[in-house]
């Protein structure tokens, strides 16, 4: 590819390509982390370098949509009609602004959604297969697809996490930032062994990082000692565009392209797809090698 964010990232060419698209639910069951401004400006970034990009929004409270400027009348088929197979994935799609963005809009029936399919059988699944429909109606559209998952481990999120290869987890740098970071990594475990043995963490990506505050650099550490290499080299800072941002229905990357909250997430994702390069490239070896592709890490 062209564009100089694929340059240099990814050592040897990938040789099979698994099926687009790669899906990342975006998830963390605390409210006011970054999750939506996230799955905003990442899916923003990985748009403005080439790739096709659908956001679904799985948040009743449609943050993800209002911040890409959907107002609520466009709303009326959404990611709730989505869940319940009343609609397939291109009739709840709209575009954005921002060319090759796309977005599922969510509904405020989203709510309801866990008592109204308490009875059903293979709830968990049914957003992976409305998405595995729309790829097999008209082939994958899109090269990711970003779910903003609500702040809660439901569900909703469940279905996220049935539906997604990979689950990418933004932490705020706070006092308790790892406090219930073990529940959603069980969370997470559960899945695999129930339904989605694949699922991959994508990464952690550190969010609101302030440098004028000792507790910022102390939390990065904490979490980098705790999770390793699966946390971003990029860390996105707290910065007044990115929260400006959603009330002018733009990502921070159209508000303010040049500033530091831009950067950041530009950065993220060359680091997003650095790393889906990689996770592909090893699956392709191991399917050359007969072996099983591997599957959780
Ligand atoms: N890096 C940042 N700098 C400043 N404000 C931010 C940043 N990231 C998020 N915010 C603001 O923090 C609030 C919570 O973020 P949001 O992405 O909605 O979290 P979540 O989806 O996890 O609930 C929002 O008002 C958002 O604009
Ligand atoms: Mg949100």
């Amino acid at each position: 590819m062209a564009d100089p964010l694929y340059d240099g990232l990814n050592g040897p060419a990938v040789p099979d390509i698994p099926a687009l698209p790669r899906i990342i639910a975006v998830a963390n069951q605390k409210g006011g982390v970054g999750k939506t401004t996230t799955a905003i400006n990442l899916g923003t970034a990985l748009a403005a370098v080439g790739n096709r990009v659908l956001i679904i929004d799985l948040d009743p409270q449609g943050n993800a949509s209002t911040g890409l400027g959907i107002a609520r009348a466009q709303r009326t088929v959404n990611s709730y009609h989505l869940l319940i197979h009343a609609e397939p994935l291109a009739a709840a799609t709209l575009a954005t602004e921002i060319p090759n963005l796309d977005i599922v809009p969510s509904g405020i029936d989203l709510s309801g959604i866990e008592v109204e399919l308490v009875d059903e059988d293979g709830r968990e699944y049914f957003l992976k297969q409305s998405l595995e429909a729309a790829v097999s109606a008209a082939g994958p559209a899109y090269d990711f697809v970003l779910i903003d998952c609500p702040p809660a481990l439901g569900l909703l999120t469940v279905n996220s996490l049935v539906a997604a290869q990979a689950v990418l987890v933004p932490l705020q740098c706070e006092f308790f930032a790892l406090e219930g970071v073990s529940q959603l990594m069980q969370t997470i475990e559960r899945v695999r062994a129930a339904f989605n043995a694949d699922l991959e963490i994508q990464g952690i990506v550190l969010t609101m990082f302030d440098q004028r505050n000792n507790l910022s650099g102390m939390v990065e550490t904490d979490v980098r000692d705790h999770f390793g290499d699966k946390v971003y080299e990029t860390v996105i800072p707290r910065n007044v565009r990115i929260s400006e941002a959603p009330s002018h229905g733009r990502p921070v990357l159209i508000y303010d392209t040049a500033c530091a909250g831009s950067r950041a997430y530009l950065n993220l994702a060359s680091e997003v797809i650095s790393r889906e390069r990689q996770t592909q490239h090893r699956q392709a070896l191991a399917r050359q090698g007969g072996g099983q592709p591997m599957g959780a890490s």
